[in-house]
């Protein structure tokens, strides 16, 4: 089973790459599953059902969220029905929505589970260990691909050490930087600490860096903008996994630039 996962997909130049890049890697890497994760695909913040539906379109068999989940204000009227969407599992007062779904890819039961991080984020939310120990009593062996969104590169490696062996993957995302650090542990789960963005290239985390510069350094009210026209890239990991152990035998980066 050959699983692409891509990261944060920032505003619309982010969406445009995917669009244009996922069928192509789909096709040269002969990917079975795609997840993708959608937090900042609407303006950078949160992911409306437009947009939703644009990144399933694109190819994108499950997208994730982050600390963003909320950022679009239609979320809750299109999520109860939005099958590929996987919103954080340890959320403390929403009930719409999954946070660990289950798919079915050529007889192969492949669960993703979206969790987010404690160290550095404002969020409050429900400890991910107790959580994902409480998510593992209830679910059957499976291909478990999990996407940790937490500012913390240790936080990450931890859970993910925590859970060695348990689950198939434990692939970060949030700070919108690739760490060179994929690996397989002992027990065979995968682990990268961020597997980077989707988005602009050049400018701060996929933001324009003056608005980003006015904001953090001068105080400027109003939100990050996105360069629609900046040079693209995309950045994920691609995986493979045994389908009977059920734990990662391959992983490498992925971190492309994507021509129009
Ligand atoms: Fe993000
Ligand atoms: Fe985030």
């Amino acid at each position: 089973m050959r699983i692409l996962f891509l990261g944060d997909v920032v505003g619309k130049v982010g969406r445009i790459a995917v669009h244009l890049c996922l069928p192509r890697l789909v096709n040269k890497y002969h990917v079975d599953f795609v997840i993708v994760n959608g937090e900042n695909a609407t303006h950078g913040r949160g992911l409306n059902e437009s947009h939703y539906r644009y990144l399933v379109n694109a190819g994108a068999d499950c997208i994730t969220l982050g600390n963003h989940w909320n950022g679009s204000k239609d979320l809750t009227d299109y999520i109860d029905g939005a099958d590929e969407l996987v919103r954080p599992l340890n959320l403390i007062k929403y009930s719409h929505g999954q946070g660990s779904v289950s798919f079915d890819v050529n007889g192969i039961e492949v669960r993703v589970t979206n969790m987010l991080g404690q160290a550095f984020m404002n969020e409050v939310v429900r400890q991910p260990y107790e959580c994902m120990n409480e998510l593992l009593k209830d679910c059957s062996p499976c291909i478990h691909i999990v996407d940790f969104h937490a500012d913390s590169t240790s936080e990450k490696a931890i859970f993910a050490y925590c859970f060695d062996g348990r689950v198939s993957a434990v692939l970060g995302t949030h700070t919108h930087v690739q760490t060179n650090d994929a690996r397989i542990l002992e027990g065979g789960t995968g682990l990268v600490t961020d597997v980077g963005m989707c988005g602009a290239r050049d400018g701060i985390i996929g933001y324009e860096k003056n608005s980003v510069i006015n904001k953090m350094v001068f105080g400027e009210k109003g939100q990050f903008a996105i360069n629609d026209n900046a040079p693209m890239m995309v950045n994920g990991a691609l995986m493979d996994f045994d389908e009977e152990s059920y734990m990662c035998t391959h992983i490498e980066l992925v971190n492309i630039g994507v021509e129009e």
